[in-house]
């Protein structure tokens, strides 16, 4: 048998390697099982879409509040109770027109506002959109379902260490009226992202 055959067999499934690692680090007093845990947590039920979705209804109903969203997002998510890790210093909120679709992408690696629009989607991590998205936006966002019109501009936005985005779609016109909580639930991660329109 080849030796890089013994070397395949000899290796654990990725599962038992984690937690040989956990334990490795439990045993040093580093607490890495618990650590797993709280992220876990995080990820599942804290750096989820409902928080952006939140935003938007907020910023349909109330011109004021919107103004202050656009103007400074850092500030004017804080109002909902909702924060972002320090080093995502700049929180820019990208308002779609009729005329105008704002997609957002990171073309080094994955980074979004995930505090606020939950973490990316497998896609979005993807060399395939992370290069063609900036290259090709039309024949993208065509191929991930939204067929815009040669008259609406597409405006991409690559993502930064330090300056994360999030598009505030347009509100559909026959949501008009409707109580905020009732809003948030038709706003979808994709719809922030700005590869799908509400
Ligand atoms: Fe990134």
């Amino acid at each position: 048998m080849p030796s890089h055959d013994r070397a395949i067999q000899r290796t654990a499934p990725v599962e038992q390697r984690v937690e040989a690692i956990q334990a490795a680090l439990d045993a040093r007093g580093m607490n890495a099982t618990a650590g797993a845990d709280e992220l876990a947590h995080l990820a599942q039920e804290e750096w989820i879409p409902k928080n952006g979705a939140r935003v938007v209804a907020r910023a349909w109903v109330d011109p004021a509040f919107r103004a202050r969203l656009l103007a400074n997002g850092r500030e004017a998510v804080a109002e909902l109770g909702l924060t972002l890790p320090k080093h995502h210093r700049h929180l820019v909120v990208l308002e779609n027109t009729a005329a105008v679709q704002n997609v957002i992408c990171c073309t080094l690696c994955s980074c979004t506002a995930f505090t606020i629009i939950g973490l990316p989607p497998d896609w979005y991590k993807d060399l395939e959109y992370r290069s063609r998205v900036v290259r090709e936006s039309r024949t993208v966002l065509k191929e991930m379902g939204l067929d815009l019109s040669p008259e609406v501009e597409i405006r991409v936005w690559d993502t930064t260490a330090d300056t994360r985005y999030m598009v505030l779609p347009t509100q559909p016109q026959e949501t008009i009226g409707w109580p905020e909580d009732k809003l948030a639930e038709i706003v979808t991660r994709d719809s922030m992202i700005g590869v799908a329109r509400l």
